[in-house]
């Protein structure tokens, strides 16, 4: 008997389902780029704190038009980049994992991002004993099914391979290692993003080989971002399943998401991009 492989037909919008979020963003209130601990920030070039408020505030209001819930942590005076929420931490299933920063800069904001996550009734919140930065490096391939569940895990830059070790014995699920290696594509987020339980986005120039190869057999679906897209962050997305928030410059990797039957929603993010930041990067999951 000869079994025909089908594959996976194409979507349309309205087959595409979004589950509603849970989301933890903070306001950029004390943004600024004091230090430089990526390529992006320029600490000669000004910033424009009521701007990045401006369009802080209306990726907020897109997520909350989108159907999601938004929980917003106060901002910190002495915390410059503490508006990239995503860093914060990882909750999978009630559980989180507490951040540890890669840089002294960004040490104090691990306790405050803590602090808000003992605070709302998680099952429960682990301190980290290696240096990871949060969703930064940690994405969720989430189905809904325990079974499928699997968490990517960036290196390079940032997290420590040793903290992969760690998520995995902590959530108990499979944590896949990828080697990040152009330092403009310093987190996992700014390179790769989960769209929906099986497909994914990348810009295979920020892997190692190794690294491609296991994302090839992994997503062979994969929608592959061209250097144009990544150059403006457009990987740092937020997707729910069917609505991908992204920013409005990438609109080659749009329209490749379009064809895919995603909805996408663009967005300008362009004070925080200063910080090498997108709309990922304000954006930590709270998955309970
Ligand atoms: N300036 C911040 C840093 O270099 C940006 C963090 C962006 N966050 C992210 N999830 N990629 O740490």
């Amino acid at each position: 008997m000869t079994v025909l492989l089908e594959s996976p037909a194409r979507r349309e919008p309205a087959d595409r389902v979004a589950r509603p979020r849970q989301f933890l963003m903070c306001p950029p209130d004390h943004f600024d780029v004091s230090y430089a601990i990526n390529p992006w920030m320029d600490t000669t070039r000004p910033t424009d704190v009521a701007l990045a408020r401006r369009q802080w505030d209306r990726l907020r209001e897109v997520y909350l038009e989108l159907g999601h819930t938004v929980h917003v942590i106060e901002p910190r005076p002495e915390l410059p980049d503490m508006v990239f929420a995503a860093n914060g931490g990882l909750v999978i299933g009630g559980r989180a994992l507490g951040a540890r920063f890669a840089h002294p800069q960004r040490a104090a904001e691990a306790p405050a991002y803590l602090d808000w996550l003992r605070g709302h009734g998680l099952r429960s919140v682990t301190e980290a004993e290696h240096v990871n930065e949060g969703e930064g490096d940690f994405l969720v391939v989430d189905s809904g099914d325990e079974r499928e569940r699997l968490v990517l895990a960036g290196t390079g830059f940032r997290t420590s391979a040793n903290a992969h070790d760690e998520a995995q014995e902590l959530f108990g699920l499979p944590v896949v290692s990828l080697r990040l290696v152009d330092p403009r594509y310093y987190h996992l987020d700014t390179a790769l993003a989960v769209l929906d339980e099986r497909t994914v986005a990348y810009y295979p120039g920020a892997f190692s080989a190794g690294s491609r190869e296991v994302l090839r057999r992994l997503f062979p679906d994969a929608v592959l971002a061209d250097a144009a897209d990544a150059a403006v962050l457009g990987l740092n997305a937020v997707s729910d399943g069917r609505n991908v928030v992204l920013a409005e410059r990438a609109t080659g990797l749009a329209a490749r998401l379009r064809e895919r039957g995603f909805h996408t929603v663009g967005v300008d993010l362009s004070e925080l991009l200063k910080a090498g930041g997108g709309a990922k990067c304000c954006t930590l999951e709270i998955r309970s």
